[in-house]
């Protein structure tokens, strides 16, 4: 595979499309078109999880409808919401150097490489990386030391500090953050589950997190008992990789907006 100078991988996440609830649905579908007009197409688009509300073929098939129009690969984990099998066969086996049982897997986007990891339990609303997803991990990372990677999740190894938010945190964050420590070429740890777009230090990396695709929202953190959350526009993440650069994360508001010339490559104007 020819290496490409310039990588970009676009971040969705929270989908949770519900045949009950068109506008989730109708969401995804202006993500998918937000994606599609960029000026530089993405290489390839990741979905954090929680890309069904409850889990039936239905709300699967209708979330592969609303993606077709991407050109490029699209890579999925499950969220709490979701049931692994299902969404399983709705999108096909994924990547490479599969977990077996899980959605975890590889892939080479040289120069950058993504590592998914699948933090679902069955029927619980936390999230779980086991001593067989965490040793998995630990080899993945390895067997290509010198590989700038992003690792994507659903339930971020994060402490908002927004009490019922952080009753359903990463059980196993600790030994994951023990891992990543021994490794410098994650560049970027990248999570959904909260709707919230946040960044914190994580061990030696950058944590960040991405907003639902319906809203973002930005909590009173005045009220932490509560979850009193101010809605916000949806955005997307995109993290764009170059030799020279290193990862670069922008934030980009979902919705459809022009270019605009303010240096032509002389001067500003
Ligand atoms: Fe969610």
């Amino acid at each position: 595979m020819p290496i490409l100078w310039r990588m970009l991988i676009a971040q969705l996440s929270d989908t949770h499309v519900d045949l009950s609830r068109p506008a989730k649905a109708q969401a995804l579908q202006r993500a998918v078109a937000h994606l599609n007009q960029l000026p530089l197409r993405p290489d390839a688009v990741i979905v954090s999880g929680d890309c069904a509300e409850h889990g039936p073929p239905g709300e699967y098939a209708l979330f592969r409808e609303r993606l077709a129009p991407l050109p490029m690969p699209v890579y999925v984990i499950p969220g709490n919401h979701d049931q692994r099998d299902e969404l399983g066969r709705a999108v096909g086996p994924q990547g490479t150097q599969a977990l077996d049982g899980f959605m975890q897997y590889v892939v080479e986007c040289d120069p950058l490489r993504l590592i998914a990891l699948d933090t679902h339990v069955p029927g619980e609303s936390g999230g779980l990386l086991c001593e067989k997803r965490l040793g998995w991990l630990q080899d993945r990372l390895s067997e290509a030391p010198q590989t700038p990677t992003l690792i994507f999740m659903h339930h971020p190894p994060l402490v908002t500090g927004i009490q019922p938010v952080d009753r359903t945190e990463l059980e196993g964050a600790g030994a994951f953050a023990d891992i990543i420590r021994q490794h410098p070429q994650v560049r970027r740890v990248v999570a959904g589950h909260i709707h919230m777009s946040t960044v914190q230090h994580l061990a030696g990396t950058v944590l960040m997190t991405c907003s639902g695709t319906d809203a973002a929202w930005l909590p009173d953190l005045g009220q932490p008992a509560k979850v009193l959350a101010q809605q916000q526009p949806a955005s997307c993440l995109l993290h764009y990789w170059t030799p020279a650069d290193d990862l670069l994360t922008y934030t980009s508001v979902i919705g459809q907006y022009g270019l605009v010339t303010q240096h032509d490559g002389v001067q500003w104007i």
